[in-house]
């Protein structure tokens, strides 16, 4: 149902407000005991439920790749924190990001290939003149300082997406210095600030609008670029919802937890 292999990949998110309620508990029952307990400790519920929507996510592609059950699937953490599925022995080596913000979840995956996936909310107000003048590249403060106010914030979050994707993918996070690369606004491809730090020609940019309120940025990393196929869409909602129907686990309808918005 999902083809990943070494030349394609793909990307499913969901937007929060498209699940009906009486389908959390089915999300929820795709999700390992460890992942449900920690959507519990979120303090506000929209929090815990954006975290479960993109965990079941993980599990659901997961899942539709392979035809393997969805709660049978285990991580390991690198160095900076990405996490690594572990992939079957006789299998490709599978490669999955998430990203959560608040009302939509994503993940992206692929086999072999460094992946990394960033989603951001639009209505968000970051202080960005701070951020980039701490953060960016001077040639994107540039092009940021000649975008008009009414457009800065959303200028922002298209050099943020595709930034913290590309670190996301690299598995540093915010622990690589997000001024040693940089994007022009409207031209895909990335550059390094020292050539030998990594090359432009071997990385593979994505980047839509999964609705009015939200950014979605992809970086994959590919030794011929030219030869992925990426399918982007929104989640299979029925699928997921059909793949928790066949999960019996007791643990998984817990109603009546309490709740905070
Ligand atoms: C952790 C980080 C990699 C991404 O953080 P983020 O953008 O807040 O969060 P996202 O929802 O996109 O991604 C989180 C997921 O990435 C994965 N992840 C964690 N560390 C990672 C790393 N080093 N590399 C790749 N993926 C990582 C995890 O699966 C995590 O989800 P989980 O905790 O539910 O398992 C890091 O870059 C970070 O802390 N960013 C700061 C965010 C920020 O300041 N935003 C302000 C924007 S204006």
């Amino acid at each position: 149902m999902a083809a990943v292999g070494r030349d394609r990949a793909v990307v499913w998110w969901l937007a929060l407000d498209s699940v009906d309620p009486g389908d959390w508990p089915r999300l929820r029952a795709l999700l390992a005991a460890e992942e449900r307990a920690r959507a519990d400790r979120f303090h506000f519920e929209r929090d815990g439920l954006v975290y479960t929507a993109a965990h079941a996510l993980c599990r659901g592609l997961l899942s539709a790749a392979t035809g393997l059950p969805p709660e049978g699937w285990a991580f390991s953490v690198g160095a900076h924190g990405k996490p690594e599925v572990l992939s079957p022995r006789d299998g490709p080596q599978l490669r999955v990001n998430i990203s959560h913000t608040r009302g939509l979840a994503a993940v992206a995956l692929t086999a072999e290939h460094d992946i990394g996936v960033d989603v951001e909310w639009l209505e968000r107000h970051p202080h960005v003149d701070e951020l980039a003048g701490r953060m960016f590249a001077e040639r994107e403060r540039e092009q940021l300082a000649a975008v008009p106010d009414a457009q800065r914030i959303e200028a922002f979050l298209r050099f943020w997406t595709r930034k913290e994707a590309y670190v996301k993918a690299i598995g540093k996070g915010l622990s690589q210095p997000l001024d040693a690369f940089s994007f022009e606004l409207d031209q895909p491809g990335i550059h390094f600030a020292d050539p030998n730090a990594d090359d432009p020609a071997r990385w593979h940019f994505d980047e839509i609008r999964p609705g009015p309120e939200h950014l979605l940025a992809l970086a994959i990393c590919h030794p011929e670029p030219a030869r992925l196929t990426v399918e982007i869409g929104p989640a299979p909602l029925a699928y997921l919802t059909s793949l928790a129907s066949e999960i019996s686990s007791s643990e998984t309808a817990e109603p009546g937890r309490t709740s905070r918005r």
